[in-house]
């Protein structure tokens, strides 16, 4: 088969070599990008007179025709054309005849390919924005629930102080939060176009560069004809902003793993989000849970996987970049589905407040407390850690926690403390004084969940 560019070839490649340079395996879904692409930069072209208005007319007709293939799945694409690019121009000519061959006037693949990317991504980040953000509202409606449900917080996975439940789960609330904040960001360097850049340097027709960018929705154009076709930061950032995501994923993740087991058993998941095991009939595996958790690493790897591609390569474009999009349609899909997965997870989840209300009463996270009491009483708090320390000792010693230990053990060590610490010592009490702007205290969890609302909308 001729290649569209094959004039200065005297032979054609075998087909395995074709094969192993072809793209059209992947980039097929830029189909609709590119036909969009293609619409904007014909109009240009009718527009600024570089091509009579039937030929734009006949051109339109055709890439309508093949948007609607498309769209019903029609299209067959083929190997021999390399990409989705020259397999739409083929397409176009074989449709309406050679006019078709008029579309790629003042155009390169290098400036098509780059405007097809950035119209994906700018839809994609948009998508996972909105996902974002219902996840969001899902970890603000448990929280909702758990605002004076008493859970253990950890620090090295050891009990350390008790918590409010929703402090924890708002605590990726906030990380989300983050995530948002740097794909809208990232979202500026992406709504650019670098269409009629040509090859790199430009063309000699008049084109309108700006009406073409306008017509397909993007805020700017690159100044730098250069820039335009050789940039790929913007997929980078697109994979270092996902591969954030997938690392709160992956860490929210592992806690839903923990608490699911029999050892903490502080969650139960819903039985649509579990799987059961072949052999064992027992069994109810957090899957889910731990695929998003596995999956962080191949969005980790698609990130590593571009920077390399791109260390080194010179100006403008090198076939290098065709590299570009595989780890991209990964990620896209990577990340579309674990969030869609997490939301739904957590959402059906059962919360297992009673036994939090054991586990709070039955560990020394009220330690904290003592000695808190004994330096309000005018201890040096070092004094105070030390004298707080033997008691948690005694207590060991004698199977008792600190809430058991009597006062007159108590006293042996410290005659400042009184009956009243018994008060002090109640979890709940231990939460609820936590009042420190942004602690766990009750009131303080509220407040953060009225400014979680508020900036949900
Ligand atoms: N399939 C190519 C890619 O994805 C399109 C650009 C080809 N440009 C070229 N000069 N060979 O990068």
């Amino acid at each position: 088969m001729t290649k569209l560019w094959g004039g200065r070839f005297q032979k054609s490649a075998e087909s395995w070599v074709d094969e192993f340079g072809a793209s059209i395996g992947f980039d097929q879904q830029l189909v609709l990008e590119d036909i969009t692409g293609s619409v904007a930069h014909v109009t240009m072209l009718g527009k600024c007179g570089i091509l009579p208005q039937a030929d734009v007319t006949a051109i339109l007709a055709g890439l309508a025709t093949l948007q609607d293939k498309a769209v019903k799945g029609e299209l067959v694409f083929e190997v021999a054309n390399e990409d989705i690019h020259l397999n739409l121009e083929k397409m176009l000519i074989d449709e309406i005849g050679p006019v078709g061959g008029k579309l790629h006037t003042g155009r390169s693949r290098n400036d098509q390919v780059a405007t097809d990317m950035h119209l994906f991504l700018k839809n994609r980040v948009t998508e996972i924005i909105e996902l974002l953000t219902a996840f969001q509202q899902t970890i603000v409606a448990q929280a909702e629930q758990h605002v004076e449900t008493i859970a253990p917080g950890y620090t090295h996975l050891q009990r350390a102080q008790p918590i409010s439940f929703a402090h924890h789960l708002l605590t990726y609330f906030w990380m989300l939060e983050r995530d948002k904040a740097r794909f809208t960001e990232s979202l500026k360097r992406i709504d650019i176009s670098p269409l009629g850049a040509g090859a790199m340097a430009g063309t000699t027709f008049p084109i309108d560069r700006e009406l073409s960018a306008e017509l397909l929705g993007f805020s700017s154009v690159y100044a730098n004809s250069m820039d335009a076709v050789s940039d790929r930061d913007f997929i980078v950032e697109f994979l270092s902003n996902s591969s954030l995501v997938m690392a709160h994923l992956s860490r929210f993740a592992e806690e839903i793993i923990l608490w699911s087991t029999d050892e903490f058993k502080f969650i139960e998941l819903d039985d649509a989000f579990s799987t059961g095991s072949s052999i064992m009939p027992q069994k109810k595996n957090p899957d889910m849970a731990e695929l998003i958790r596995g999956k962080t690493g191949r969005v980790y790897g698609n990130l590593m996987g571009l920077l390399t591609v791109l260390k080194g390569t010179p100006l403008t474009y090198n076939k290098d970049m065709q590299e570009d999009k595989e780890g991209m349609f990964d990620t896209v899909h990577t990340l579309v589905g674990s969030l869609k997965i997490f939301e739904g997870m957590v959402r059906t989840m059962t919360v297992n407040t009673k036994r939090l209300h054991e586990a709070v009463h039955s560990d020394f996270s009220n330690a904290t407390e003592l000695a808190d009491y004994l330096a309000t009483k005018g201890m040096p708090f070092r004094e105070a850690h030390e004298v707080t320390g033997k008691l948690v000792f005694t207590c060991i010693q004698r199977g008792y926690y600190l809430l058991d230990l009597p006062l007159a053990d108590m006293q042996k060590e410290s005659a400042l403390i009184e009956a009243d610490v018994y008060d002090v010592l109640a979890p709940t009490a231990a939460v609820s004084r936590r009042n420190s702007l942004g602690g766990t205290g009750f009131t303080q969890v509220a407040a953060q969940l009225a400014q979680a609302k508020q900036l949900l909308g």
